[in-house]
């Protein structure tokens, strides 16, 4: 049972009065240029008159502001992130104020305690597609049932890192006692593990959200007694040996100021080291250590370093049984920015065992 862990949401901003708003007839250079001054803006009579206003708001900067270089893209969408925020949405009563609005389960979920609020548009965007998404849950070629990510957690986009987990679990012969899944996320590769006939998948996250999410998924089911959770670092109080030691980790090297969702996708340098050096501690002589990872990072020239690699070449406590590689399909044409390197993109299964 999970108790006492605090849930990460947009934090309700107090109420605002004299607001200037904007609607259909308002002037939108105007508000733009309130925008600019740094000045909130409220929505206050039809939800589609904040995404009027933020497209707007985007034709403006595309037209005024640079986008072209790495480092233009970057200073625009922060420019863009600024000025959206500006723009403000009424919470009353765990409903926004205005009309037409998307029905977002979030805000009774996650808000119980608070009756009246603000929160920003883009906040209110996040929360929707969330919702969305965990309403209608999402398939994955993996798993027998859909999945139905929490807000804020990480859950995967696209499958060919699964893919590959669920072959090796197809081929493994070894005893199925229990293991462990360092950074469950919404959960699907402690779901494998249990559609593959492990016993017990002990798993762990520094994510609050992904705990309570999968805690939530999970119930008082059957299900719940076979994979239970931690919120924590690495193996967070998990230090029983397993036969079997899985992480999907992120995979991009990142600076100091990461938020929790950006956990899943950056690393700092103390991640690796650390989780090698405890991994060793619990992983049973004969057990597998399992690594998910990809060469995004060096394809896209952020390193040139591998962190397996380098654990291999160093660390002295694990050896290579083998590594199974996959190739990445190739964007959607929808996806222009990111498809020249897309196709040498290939995800990686790492199998090491104990030295
Ligand atoms: C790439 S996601 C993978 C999630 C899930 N296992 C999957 O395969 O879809 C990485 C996960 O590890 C978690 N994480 C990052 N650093 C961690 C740490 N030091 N200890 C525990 N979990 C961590 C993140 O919050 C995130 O949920």
């Amino acid at each position: 049972m999970i108790t006492n862990i605090k849930v990460n949401k947009p934090s309700p901003l107090k109420i605002r009065e004299n607001l200037k708003s904007y609607t259909k007839g308002s002037n939108i250079d105007l508000t733009i240029q309130e925008l600019l001054k740094g000045n909130e803006v409220l929505i206050d009579v039809f939800f589609s008159d904040g995404i009027k206003l933020v497209k707007e708001l985007h034709e403006y900067l595309k037209l005024n502001i640079p986008n072209k270089s790495f480092q233009e893209q970057r200073d625009y969408r922060s420019t863009y992130r600024k000025l959206s925020n500006l723009i403000l949405l009424e919470v009353i009563n765990q409903k926004l104020c205005v009309k037409k609005s998307p029905k977002i389960g979030w805000l009774k979920k996650l808000y119980s305690e608070n009756d009246h609020f603000f929160l920003t548009f883009p906040q209110i965007q996040g929360l929707n597609s969330a919702w969305q998404w965990y309403e209608n849950g999402i398939s994955l070629p993996v798993l027998r049932n859909k999945i139905h990510p929490y807000y804020g957690t990480y859950f995967p986009t696209r499958f060919e890192h699964l893919v590959l987990f669920n072959n090796w679990l197809k081929y493994y012969k070894g005893a199925k006692k229990s293991a462990i899944d360092v950074g469950v996320g919404c959960g699907v590769l402690s779901l494998q593990m249990v559609q593959a006939g492990f016993q017990k998948v002990y798993g762990t996250d520094i994510n609050p959200n992904a705990i309570i999410g999968l805690s939530e998924f999970m119930g008082t089911t059957k299900l719940s007694r076979k994979i239970e959770l931690d919120f924590g670092h690495l193996f967070g109080k998990w230090d029983k040996q397993t036969e079997l030691i899985v992480f999907n980790p992120p995979w991009i090297p990142g600076g100091k100021d990461l938020t929790n969702i950006d956990d899943a996708i950056y690393y700092n340098e103390t991640l690796f080291p650390d989780f090698f050096k405890e991994a060793k501690k619990r992983l049973l002589p004969e057990g597998k250590l399992l690594i998910i990872f990809s060469n995004l990072a060096q394809i896209t020239n952020v390193t040139s370093e591998h962190p397996v690699e380098t654990e291999l070449v160093n660390g002295n406590r694990f050896q290579l049984e083998r590594c199974f590689k996959k190739s990445v399909k190739s964007a959607s044409s929808k996806t222009k920015r990111d498809q020249n390197w897309r196709s040498s993109e290939e995800v990686e299964l790492w199998v090491l065992t104990s030295n």
